[in-house]
């Protein structure tokens, strides 16, 4: 934990703190009206000194928080302008927590965009705000207060899925390379930490159809590594990976991270994705016909019962087989606020029992990866 700094001046009130109550780290909280900047406040002040100020305030922060909790609108210009005036100091607390109600593929992508290193979607939920800026960071042993991110790789990641959904919603251009490139940092950061510290940093700080692209490009990854496929697949693995549900950019994230079941509309709604995705790909002459073929056909089954085109085994390639595996564990095992997360056991048991649907062998090989890795 990062300890506070001294205040300079202890007679000075410096951002609305008392100097003696410097002792406790120091959280600064932004927010676009009273009423949001309150609330903050009466959940943060038990456990830190807390700053607040409104975004259509002058800025009065004179020290570095050891971090920074954002509330506000950003469908809303002047709040962007507001945040971005403020990017300096923004960018020294190693916390930037954006809590955004109106939840959409671009409010995410844009609190990202705006150097957050963890964006919480939907009411603000005291538990878990406080554990985030309790948790260590990761990468604690980094110096404190030092220049280098605590974690790069998790956030250059977050930050091109972030892009990437934002760049369908807006019909911009995609950056193809960029999201490769994160991937490539994902498959060293496996390759030096393991999967299971993938698993648990992505657990930890993403919520959603974020958090699930960055768990099944992990899981692929070392599902990959673990089966010793050359480099030239692993990149084709990790690539689809982090695209392959790009098509969800079009669906709602209200059905998206819905709690609970979803009714036959809805379902039918989600499954327009791998369709979505790949016509939203083809073309893009940096988009290989593997990848496009991995996007499309990631919800197909062995026996014909999937979707888009019901495909049969012969139909389905590797590079698909290894990434429907990844992608249902992966789903199985990701953290959702309102359930208990699925010990990694338990979904390997599931998917032990999808037989006729997934490849046998394919299964059996993934097991290490599922259990011990
Ligand atoms: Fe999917
Ligand atoms: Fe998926």
């Amino acid at each position: 934990m990062q300890k506070a700094r001294t205040i300079q001046n202890p007679v000075d009130r410096v951002g609305g703190i008392r100097a003696t109550e410097a002792a406790r780290p120091l959280v600064q909280v932004l927010a676009d009206t009273s009423d949001k900047l309150s609330s903050v406040r009466s959940i943060l002040e038990e456990k830190f000194t807390v700053a607040g100020e409104r975004l259509d305030a002058d800025s009065r922060l004179t020290q570095v928080p050891s971090a920074i909790v954002v509330r506000a609108e950003l469908r809303d210009i002047d709040n962007i302008a507001a945040i971005k005036k403020r990017a300096g100091k923004l960018a020294k607390a190693r916390k930037r927590i954006f809590l955004l109600e109106h939840t959409s593929h671009v409010g995410i992508s844009q609190a990202y965009a705006l150097g957050a290193t963890l964006v919480l979607p939907g009411t603000v939920n005291r538990i878990k705000l406080l554990a985030a800026l309790t948790d260590p960071p990761d990468g604690a042993t980094a110096p404190s207060g030092g220049a280098k991110q605590p974690d790069n790789a998790v956030e250059t990641a977050a930050t091109a899925i972030a892009s990437m959904f934002m760049s369908v919603t807006l019909g911009q251009p995609l950056d193809v390379d960029g999201t490769r490139d994160a991937g490539r940092q994902i498959a060293d950061r496996i390759t030096q930490h393991g999967l299971s510290e993938w698993l648990m940093t992505v657990r930890r700080h993403h919520e959603g159809t974020y958090q699930h692209c960055l768990l099944v490009t992990g899981v692929a990854i070392d599902f990959g590594l673990s089966l010793g496929v050359g480099r030239a697949d692993l990149e084709r693995l990790y690539t689809a990976a982090m695209f392959h549900d790009i098509g969800k950019a079009q669906i709602p994230l209200a059905i998206l991270d819905k709690p609970g079941r979803l009714d036959a509309e809805e379902r039918a709604m989600i499954e327009t994705h791998p369709a979505a995705g790949f016509a939203f790909l083809k073309g893009h002459d940096k988009i290989s016909p593997e990848i496009l073929d991995a996007v499309r056909h990631h919800h197909e089954f062995l026996d014909g019962s999937g979707y888009p085109d019901g495909l049969c085994a012969e139909s389905i390639g590797d590079i698909v087989r290894i990434l429907t595996i990844s992608d249902i564990f992966a789903a199985l095992i990701e953290h959702r606020h309102y359930k208990p997360t699925m010990p990694r056991n338990d979904a390997y048991n599931i998917l032990c029992g999808m037989s006729g649907r997934l490849e046998k062998a394919l299964v059996r090989s993934f097991k290490q990866v599922a259990l011990t890795r």
